[in-house]
């Protein structure tokens, strides 16, 4: 039994495969039985109908090819209804008698003809297809006949006056009227009437014409009137189906059952009796053949997958599948390929990945121990430069607001944009000074020592100790400085005239400096020298004055700079052995000598400035004769001989100043003593300039009854601003000018 099954399996097979290689048809599928015809000309005659008796299911789907036609005509059995397609979905196509009537002009019917077809049971005709049509200007038509079990009968009237009436594509009524026919409909009868016997209409309609019409083959055109005349039939669309139970009915007798090909279904058509048959989805070709519902190869047909990249066909159906690399459905609901899901690629990104963080955690680990490095840098700086003894000596004198305060690298960097080299003002020995502009709008002026060894980094704190003690309206201020640098910075306030030096050796500037103006330049810087000397407590030596170290400001009020050279004098000593600091052509002869510091010896750098006020001159000049380069010998040797007006600076030798520029002489004469102790004090030395330059003031008000104090003056009887005490106590600066008072330490 079970090897009987497996012999009639495999002739199967081996039938099927003999089949669908040797029969192969239009659409790549088998139509017909083996060895039979499936095409008569231009109609292709799939199984169930056949031409031969082997060919068709039964006789009912008997085609007679009649091919005496070229291309020959396939006929419904041995009918002459002539068969123009068939379908595997249920349809065939007809053509059919239409009906026709015609009339002569006296009314009198001169032609007509009733067709009619029967079909035969397993066919009905396709009520949504096919449209009952009626064409005429003076008709009323009938369609009727049989469905399954009853008759029906169905009218339509078309009428019309004029030709003009009618229009392309309507079928409405007027010359054309068209009507649906139930379902069921197997038999078909039309018959054509006329209400006037086309008497009124014959001179453009002499004819009518009624047709069950697929309805897509059929436009109405006012031509048709008469075109329609020489039409002999048109197609009719009908149903066909297998048997005439239900498909249930049909499965009980599987040898008599249809539908025999694998992946085939049973249905039932909308129409008639009994069932039809159908590939299942995924399948196409002829179910009712066995073997005959073959896979369809959907990736070969882009409209058929939805599949974005590659597809690949299965039986009955087809996959869409990702490329390498994707991952993902991909798939009918188009959801796509989505890039690198795929283990290899998880893999590769998480690696990847993996090192992107290990690099970023490397380079803040780098960045960060910089920055650590960088800051115990910056505090080694710190503590290299006195910051630590700068701090407390700062805390320990009562510190004021306005006192020097320590700023960071990093404000001044900003300010000075970088340290970049446009900002530089001066360059010397010394070092560089940047202009510098603060956050809060103030403009400096930043020191930066060019290097550093131990005694410059003493130096340098004890100029921010000496600055921070004096608040002197003729003293450069010092605002702070920053600690946290290789080399120590200072902040200065920025003075914007330049330096006395300047101009004094400037020819131009030396033009605009007038007497008057070199007075109160002398009187001020010398009054802060005295001031230095005798009230500040502890005492200053300046050690370093000169002119490149008096600085002027737009009104040309002195201010007096670097004081990196000065030193406290402790209070119970007047002398400090020191090593010999200053600038040569200002340096104090007996402390070159004795190396012994003195209040005496800013004394004689300062008679080194008066000179250089009068006579217009540099210190030290070697482009000078030999007798000439130093400044201050040359002009005691002129002195001497009596010859002062000859080195005198032209700018300022007038009559009027005579007298004041013998008396400036003088002083600076007495200043340029080689013994210290010959040397007036400064604080004598300011009296005298703040007198004559305060008397050159009054002197140009004439109320002003000042002339017996210049008098007093010329005669070197000083004793101007006495407080009435005799032996004064206190020396009051004119206090219009300088808002402070200084205690004396007695005039010596
Ligand atoms: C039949 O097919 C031929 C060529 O395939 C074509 O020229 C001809 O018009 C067709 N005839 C009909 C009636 O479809
Ligand atoms: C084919 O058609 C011709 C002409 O219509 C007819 O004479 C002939 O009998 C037909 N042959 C068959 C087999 O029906
Ligand atoms: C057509 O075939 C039927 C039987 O199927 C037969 O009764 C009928 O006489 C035949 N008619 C013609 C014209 O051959
Ligand atoms: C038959 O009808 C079907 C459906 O209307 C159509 O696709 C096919 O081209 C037709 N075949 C011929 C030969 O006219
Ligand atoms: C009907 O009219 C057409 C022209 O429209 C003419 O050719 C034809 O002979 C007429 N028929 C009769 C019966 O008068
Ligand atoms: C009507 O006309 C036809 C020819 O067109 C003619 O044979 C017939 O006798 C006419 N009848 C009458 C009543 O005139
Ligand atoms: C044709 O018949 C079906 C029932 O078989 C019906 O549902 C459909 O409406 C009919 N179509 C027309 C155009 O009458
Ligand atoms: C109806 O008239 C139009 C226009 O002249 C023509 O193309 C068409 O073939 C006619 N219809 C029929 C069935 O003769
Ligand atoms: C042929 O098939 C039709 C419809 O399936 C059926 O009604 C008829 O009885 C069958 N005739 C024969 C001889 O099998
Ligand atoms: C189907 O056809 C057979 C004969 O071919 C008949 O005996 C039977 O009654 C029919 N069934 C129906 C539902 O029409
Ligand atoms: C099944 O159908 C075949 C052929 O159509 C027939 O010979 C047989 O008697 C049927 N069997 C039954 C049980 O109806
Ligand atoms: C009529 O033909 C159409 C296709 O042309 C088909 O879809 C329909 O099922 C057929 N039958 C009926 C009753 O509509």
């Amino acid at each position: 039994m079970g090897l009987h099954l497996l012999q009639a399996q495999l002739l199967v097979a081996i039938l099927f495969v003999f089949a669908s290689t040797s029969v192969s048809t239009s659409g790549n599928f088998p139509l017909a039985k083996q060895n039979c015809v499936d095409r008569c000309g231009n109609v292709s005659i799939p199984f169930p109908f056949g031409t031969t008796e082997y060919c068709y299911l039964n006789r009912s789907f008997f085609v007679t090819c009649n091919e005496t036609y070229h291309p020959p005509k396939a006929f419904l059995q041995n009918t002459s209804i002539e068969i123009t397609n068939i379908s595997l979905k249920g349809q065939l196509r007809l053509l059919q008698f239409i009906a026709k009537d015609c009339y002569s002009q006296n009314g009198t019917k001169v032609f007509y003809n009733n067709p009619w077809i029967y079909l035969p049971v397993y066919l009905t005709v396709n009520n949504t297809s096919n449209k009952f049509t009626v064409v005429g200007c003076d008709t009323y038509a009938f369609v009727y006949g049989r469905r399954i079990n009853r008759n029906y009968q169905i009218g339509c009237t078309a009428m019309c006056d004029y030709e003009d009436d009618l229009t392309d594509g309507s079928c409405s009524g007027l010359g054309c009227c068209q009507t649906s026919i139930p379902e069921d409909v197997w038999r078909v009868e039309v018959r054509l009437k006329s209400y006037e016997n086309y008497k009124k209409v014959w001179n453009f309609n002499n004819c009518s014409y009624g047709f069950l019409v697929e309805e897509s083959a059929f436009r109405f055109s006012p031509r048709n009137l008469s075109s329609l005349r020489n039409v002999e039939k048109l197609s009719m669309v009908v149903d066909w189906a297998i048997g005439n139970g239900t498909c249930e009915e049909a499965r009980k007798n599987m040898s008599s059952y249809a539908c025999k090909s694998t992946n085939s279904q049973c249905y039932k058509p909308d129409n008639g009796y009994g069932y039809r048959c159908l590939c299942s989805e995924g399948y196409q070709g002829n179910p009712y053949l066995p073997y005959g519902c073959q896979d369809i190869d959907e990736c070969k047909d882009p409209s058929l997958n939805k599949c974005e990249k590659h597809c690949e066909n299965t039986v009955g159906s087809y996959q869409c599948v990702c490329p390498k690399g994707y991952h993902g459905d991909g798939k009918k609901d188009g959801k796509g390929c989505i890039r690198g899901q795929s283990l290899v690629f998880k893999l590769v990104t998480g690696i990847a990945l993996g090192i992107i963080v290990l690099m970023l955690a490397a380079c803040w680990l780098y960045f960060e121990l910089k920055r650590r490095k960088l800051v115990r840098m910056k505090h080694k700086f710190f503590l290299q430069n006195g910051g630590l003894l700068l701090q407390e000596k700062l805390t320990r004198r009562d510190t004021s607001p306005d006192m020097a305060r320590i700023f960071n690298s990093a404000e001044l960097k900003k300010a000075t944009n970088n340290f970049h080299d446009s900002r530089i003002i001066g360059q010397g020995g010394f070092g560089t000074v940047y202009k510098g502009f603060l956050s809060d709008n103030r403009i400096v002026s930043i020191k930066k020592s060019k290097q550093v060894n131990p005694n410059q980094v003493e130096q340098f704190i004890n100029e921010v100790i000496v600055l921070s003690q004096i608040n002197h309206r003729n003293v450069v201020r010092l605002l702070g400085c920053c600690l946290d640098t290789k080399v120590p910075l200072l902040v200065y306030e920025f003075i914007n005239n330049g330096t006395l030096f300047e101009h004094i050796n400037n020819k131009t500037k030396a033009r605009a400096l007038s007497w008057d103006k070199r007075l109160t330049v002398a009187a001020e810087a010398a009054g802060v020298l005295a001031y230095l000397h005798s009230a500040a407590s502890p005492p200053i030596i300046h050690r370093d004055v000169k002119s490149a170290n008096i600085l002027l400001d737009a009104s040309f009020t002195a201010k007096v700079s670097d004081f990196g050279a000065s030193r406290l004098v402790p209070l119970d000593r007047t002398q400090l052995s020191t090593m010999v600091q200053g600038t040569f052509g200002y340096l104090d002869p007996e402390y070159m000598q004795t190396h012994q510091l003195t209040e005496k010896s800013d004394v004689y750098s300062f008679g080194v400035v008066l000179v250089e006020l009068l006579t217009g001159k540099k210190a030290l000049s070697y482009d000078r004769p030999e007798e000439e380069i130093n400044l201050a010998s040359y002009f005691l040797s002129t002195l001497k001989q009596n010859q002062l007006f000859q080195v005198l600076d032209d700018n300022i030798v007038c009559e009027e100043n005579n007298k004041e520029l013998i008396l400036v002489s003088m002083l600076a004469k007495r200043c340029l003593y080689v013994r210290g102790e010959d040397r007036p004090s400064m604080k004598k030395v300011a009296m005298e300039l703040e007198g004559l330059s305060l008397s050159k003031k009054h002197s140009k008000m004439p109320t002003e009854p000042n002339a017996p104090e210049m008098e007093s003056l010329l005669g070197e009887k000083f004793n101007v601003f006495s407080n009435g005490e005799g032996n004064s106590t206190s020396i009051g600066y004119d206090s219009t000018r300088d808002h402070f008072f200084l205690p004396s330490s007695g005039g010596r």
